[in-house]
């Protein structure tokens, strides 16, 4: 199977499945405005790499990937309400997204605002209402997810992201402190959220915790490098922002090789975690390779 696995057709496969079951579970309803706003941010592309770790993550323990689809589509919800929660003008204040214009660029602040605060709510409800697992699965799998994005998680990670900014005094342990809380957190949600509705036992979830950390962080140092080497048009959002706002980030804390070899290292320790699942890892072994060679 290692020589005949196509990463780009397993992920084509599985975004194009998101991106119909996204479309078919949140529907334009009344107000219509709302349901606009949220829509335009929801469908308008990107990677779609958090569901598609939701789905892998559920294949590999054994189960069918269709039963994690509320919970993959309620993690892209999620990250997506973080994200134009993000670009408002209170936080990162950016125009474009997704190669798009922001949502408050586009519906106004007030909108954007609430936008993102439907989507969030929505997620939690489409994974009680629409995920046909014993519900001791599905309360564990709202659990880890509303513990990924609360102060413990995504939000902690964004406060001091945002008080890092042009702060002279940042350390490296507050940029580990940003990036496992602001970025991992999610990531590592959505592979045991779905390896949680397979049925995983503790031992799976743990070497699966071990892996996530791993990409998690790679994810981040290629993102960090991406904002200084790649382009608008290449990453559909401004570029140079973190050098603009002044804020601590590994390429600038070891330079742009070390940090590439780094993130490098990170994947090939993440493959080297799941061995013991055999072949059915490999399509989160690809995945860790993707993390690190994607440009965009
Ligand atoms: C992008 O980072 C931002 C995030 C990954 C998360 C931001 C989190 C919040 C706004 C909190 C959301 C609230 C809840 C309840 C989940 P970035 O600015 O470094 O990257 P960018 O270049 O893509 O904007
Ligand atoms: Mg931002």
């Amino acid at each position: 199977m290692a020589q005949t696995f196509d990463l780009t057709a397993y992920l084509d496969r599985y975004r194009q499945e998101v991106e119909t079951a996204l479309d078919a579970y949140l529907p334009m309803g009344y107000p219509p405005k709302i349901y606009e706003a949220m829509r335009y941010s929801l469908l308008a592309g990107g990677k779609r790499l958090r569901p598609i770790l939701v789905l892998a993550s559920c294949e590999l323990c054994g189960g069918v990937p269709q039963t994690a689809m509320p919970t993959a589509c309620a993690v892209e919800m999620i990250h997506t309400m973080s994200l134009i929660h993000d670009d408002l003008p209170a936080m990162d204040n950016d125009d474009y997204r997704r190669g798009k214009l922001t949502n408050h660029k586009v519906y106004g602040e007030d909108i954007a605002i609430l936008a993102g605060d439907g989507l969030l709510a929505y997620a939690f409800e489409l994974i009680a209402a629409r995920t046909e697992a014993p519900p001791d699965r599905v309360v564990k799998v709202i659990e880890l997810l509303a513990r990924s994005v609360s102060a413990a998680g995504l939000v902690g990670g964004q406060v001091v992201d945002l008080e890092m900014e042009g702060n002279p005094e940042a350390t490296e342990a507050m940029l580990d402190y940003i990036h496992q809380h602001k970025t991992a957190a999610l990531l590592e949600a959505s592979v045991l959220a779905g390896a949680i509705v397979a049925g995983a036992g503790a031992e799976e979830l743990e070497l699966l915790r071990q892996y996530s950390q791993n990409i998690g962080l790679a994810f981040q140092i290629i993102d960090d490098i991406l904002d200084i080497t790649s382009t608008q048009a290449e990453l559909g959002k401004s570029v140079g922002k973190d050098e603009k706002a002044q804020k601590l980030t590994y390429p600038k804390l070891w330079g742009i090789e070390v940090s590439q070899s780094k993130a490098q290292k990170l994947a090939a320790e993440a493959q080297q975690i799941l061995q013991r699942f055999n072949d059915r890892a490999i399509p989160l072994q690809a995945l860790a390779d993707y993390i690190v060679a994607r440009t965009n």
